[in-house]
């Protein structure tokens, strides 16, 4: 098995200070960065857009993981290419054409992932799994960070896995991660961990040792799950 990968939320991070908060979370140990859109209508709360994207690219080395909370998603996907997004990812949820979104990001030059909120079940994406890089299981209600981590969730990512076989699609976990749920989630077979407020907590751009301590705590939680 690959090793767990940890993608530090922007959401949590700074508003007035993205750039230097994704550098200095990459210093910290970060294995991708989590960017999400929030359009005030597919979820209740507003971030920012694909010009925000384009900002952050050059401050983010890893991968710009981007998590699309919006809908509609199609007539935006050219912009979030532009912007220099590794990986796109739009909720089932977001609207009927969820097939036709998925070819739209691939055929954009961008790797597509699905994300299901906890009322989705794991069947929703099985017509697609062949389109996907990436399957985000959303382990709270998508639209704000620091919400407690939804218990039933577990299962399904173990359901996902096994849907997945030997495809080669991340499976990601995004909502209440933390030192205390990490070893849960990869267990049930999660490798892509995203964490906001448990990773930029105690710490800021100026002083980001407490970022890498978060990192590695929720790391540590992790290991040995797989042996
Ligand atoms: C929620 C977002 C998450 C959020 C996670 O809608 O998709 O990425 O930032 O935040 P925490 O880790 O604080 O639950
Ligand atoms: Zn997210």
């Amino acid at each position: 098995m690959p090793a767990v990968k940890i993608a530090p939320s922007i959401l949590a991070a700074d508003f007035a200070n993205f750039g230097a908060e994704c550098r200095a979370a990459e210093a910290q140990g970060a294995d991708w960065i989590h960017v999400d859109v929030m359009d005030g209508h597919f979820v209740p709360n507003i971030t920012f857009g694909p010009a925000m994207c384009k900002a952050l690219r050059p401050h983010i080395t890893t991968v710009m993981d981007v998590h699309l909370m919006i809908a509609p998603v199609d007539p935006y996907i050219e912009a979030f290419a532009d912007a220099g997004a590794d990986m796109l990812t739009a909720h089932v949820e977001a609207g009927p054409h969820l097939h036709r979104t998925l070819q739209a990001i691939r055929a954009a030059g961008v790797k597509p992932g699905v994300a299901l909120n906890p009322g989705t079940p794991a069947e929703a994406v099985a017509p697609v799994l062949d389109m996907v890089d990436l399957i985000c299981v959303m382990t709270v209600n998508p639209g704000f960070g620091g919400q407690k981590f939804i218990e039933s969730q577990v299962a399904k990512i173990a359901q996902l896995k096994r849907m997945i076989g030997d495809r080669p699609i991340h499976l990601e976990v995004d909502g209440g991660v933390d030192a205390q749920t990490a070893g849960r989630v990869v267990e049930a077979g999660a490798d892509v961990l995203v964490a906001g407020s448990a990773v930029f907590r105690g710490g800021s751009a100026s002083a980001p040792a407490p970022y890498g301590e978060n990192i590695r705590a929720i790391r540590a939680a992790t290991e040995g799950v797989w042996a």
